[in-house]
């Protein structure tokens, strides 16, 4: 299968804890279309004062990794469509930039990803992704809910996300346990109960890519071809446009 659409990588090179020369990213994402994936978004980690991400900041690096996707693409390496977006952690900051539209949202302005801090959840979360969507048209996207610990021992406030209409981005290696076993057992519980939308790669570097590919056929496995197609296929084209 393919025809996948990753909405979470980190590419850029030099911009976060990412890719971090073009070079790599080119090969980032190039190993992802050879595992499936036609089109890719990078989104940089926009986590102040630490890394302060803009359109601008993002805007040479990205230059230079096109120039490294032409050229290794010159040497018959596949490569994704590409296009940029950002993985806001949900502060103060960020939910200023969303609610003024400086946010980094997905193509097609419809979406954002944001990331939620691992611990303690942000005050009123519910109510911020209640009113994101409703007054700014603004869907937000939850990347690895699985991994922050505050979600992952409470269903009920879970509950409380998907009811103010959060869409939750499972992270692939979280299956295969990447990232503990709290995170692991908490996405294949929530797998079970059809909770995620979409799912992506988080992939930070090119040695990410065949744990990715591992992890999708963990997916299969669980899912079934359905499974696969729904959360890396139908689920994103449902956000974005591209
Ligand atoms: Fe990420």
């Amino acid at each position: 299968m393919s025809g996948y659409i990753d909405l979470h990588c980190h590419p850029l090179p030099g911009v976060d804890d990412g890719c971090r020369t073009a070079e790599e990213g080119a090969r980032v994402l190039s190993g992802l279309a050879s595992i499936g994936f036609r089109v890719v978004v990078a989104t940089p980690h926009v986590r102040c004062p630490t890394w302060d991400n803009t359109p601008e900041t993002i805007a040479p690096a990205r230059a230079a990794l096109e120039a490294a996707m032409a050229s290794i693409r010159g040497e018959g390496a596949p490569m994704p469509e590409f296009h940029t977006a950002a993985e806001h952690l949900f502060d103060d900051v960020s939910w200023e930039r969303l609610i003024s539209t400086a946010a980094m949202t997905f193509p097609g302005g419809r979406s954002a990803l944001v990331e939620l801090p691992y611990d303690n959840l942000p005050m009123k979360l519910e109510l911020k992704v209640w009113r994101l969507a409703k007054s700014h048209k603004i869907t937000t996207v939850i990347a690895h809910p699985e991994r922050c610990a505050a979600l992952a021992r409470s269903d009920e406030k879970l509950a409380d996300l998907l009811a103010a209409g959060a869409k939750l981005q499972l992270d692939l290696m979280s299956l295969t346990g990447a990232y503990g076993s709290s995170a692991r057992e908490a996405s294949r519980r929530w797998l079970a109960a059809g909770h995620y939308h979409l799912a992506a790669s988080d992939a930070h570097k090119p040695s990410d890519v065949p744990k990715v590919a591992e992890a999708i056929e963990a997916l299969r496995g669980l899912s079934g071809d359905s499974g696969v197609k729904k959360l890396l296929c139908d689920g994103p084209t449902s956000l974005v446009a591209v």
